[in-house]
C-alpha cells in the first residue's frame, strides 16, 4: 500500500509573514483534522516546498508537525564556483527531506533539458534527498497524440543518468503542462491511462520499484476535483500549485487524499 503524498508547490510566492501564517494555519488544521478522525484517518504525507529564502522560516514553523520539507529545485554540482546556486547538501542543512526536479516551468523558462534533469535528480538522490521528478506534454504534444512518447523520453533520460538505487525514495508527479495553472485538469481518466503507463516505464527496469514508487498528479488540482483524480488506482497524490497556497484549500486537498 503506498502511503499519498500531497505536496505544496508554493512557486515564487509568499514573504516571511506569509510562510509563517501559512504553515500555523495548515498545521493547525492537520491537528484538528487528527482529533476528529480519532486515529482513524488514512494516513497521508504532507509537504511544502517554499522558495528557497522562506525554507529556513518554514523548517522552524514545522519543527514540531509531521509536515515534511522540501525546495522547489537543486544544482546538480556539489560545492565550488557555481554564482547563484544552491546544492542538495545545503538543502540537507535546512532539514528539506524532498526536492522537485524538472518542474515543467523550469524546463520552459529557464532551458533545463531531460539531461539537466537527470544530473539534478541524481545528485539530489545521491545526497539522501527524495527527488520529485515532474514529467508530462504540452498540449501540442497531446494534440500529435505524442504524450506517451514525451513522457518516456523524459523519464529514460533520467533513468540512463541515474541509478536504480536513486529510483528507491524518488517520486514521479505527471503534470501535463497544459492542466498547470490554467484552470483545466486531465480528467481522472486521462492521468490514470498515463500514470499506469509511468509505472510500466519504471516496472521495465525494476517491478519492485514501480509498485513501490509514488506517482502524483498535478495541474490545478482543486478541492472540487481532487477525490476523483485520487481515486484512481495509479495516483498516489498530488503535487499542488495555486491551491497550495491557501490553507483551506490545502487542506481539502489533503482530505481528498
Ligand atoms: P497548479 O500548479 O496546481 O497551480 O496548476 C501545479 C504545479 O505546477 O506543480
Amino acid at each position: 500500500m503506498r502511503t499519498p503524498l500531497i505536496a505544496g508547490n508554493w512557486k515564487m510566492n509568499g514573504s516571511f509573514e506569509d510562510t509563517n501564517v501559512l504553515l500555523a494555519s495548515i498545521e493547525d488544521g492537520l491537528e484538528r483534522r487528527a482529533e476528529a478522525a480519532e486515529g482513524k484517518a488514512r494516513k497521508v504525507d504532507v509537504l511544502v516546498c517554499p522558495p528557497f529564502v522562506y525554507l529556513e522560516t518554514a523548517a522552524r514553523a514545522i519543527e514540531d508537525s509531521d509536515i515534511a520539507l522540501g525546495a522547489q529545485s537543486v544544482s546538480a554540482e556539489k560545492p565550488g564556483a557555481f554564482t547563484g546556486e544552491i546544492c542538495s547538501h545545503m538543502l540537507k542543512d535546512l532539514t528539506c527531506s524532498y526536492v522537485i526536479v524538472g518542474h515543467s516551468e523550469r524546463r520552459q523558462l529557464y532551458g533545463e533539458t531531460d539531461t539537466t534533469v537527470g544530473k539534478k535528480f541524481k545528485a539530489a538522490a545521491e545526497a539522501g534527498l527524495k527527488p520529485i521528478l515532474c514529467v508530462g506534454e504540452s498540449l501540442e504534444e497531446r494534440e500529435a497524440g505524442k504524450a506517451i512518447d514525451v513522457i518516456k523520453r523524459q523519464i529514460d533520460a533520467v533513468m540512463d543518468i541515474a541509478c536504480e538505487k536513486c529510483f528507491e525514495n524518488a517520486v514521479i508527479a505527471y503534470e501535463p503542462v497544459w492542466a498547470i495553472g490554467t484552470g483545466e485538469t486531465a480528467t481522472p481518466e486521462q492521468a490514470q491511462e498515463i500514470h499506469a503507463e509511468i509505472r510500466q516505464m519504471i516496472a521495465a527496469r525494476s517491478g519492485k520499484i514501480a509498485k513501490k514508487i509514488r506517482i502524483l498528479y498535478g495541474g490545478s488540482v482543486k478541492p472540487a476535483n481532487a477525490a476523483d483524480i485520487f481515486a484512481m488506482e495509479d495516483i498516489d497524490g498530488g503535487l499542488i500549485g495555486g491551491a497550495s497556497l491557501k490553507a483551506e484549500d490545502f487542506l481539502a486537498i489533503i482530505d481528498a487524499a
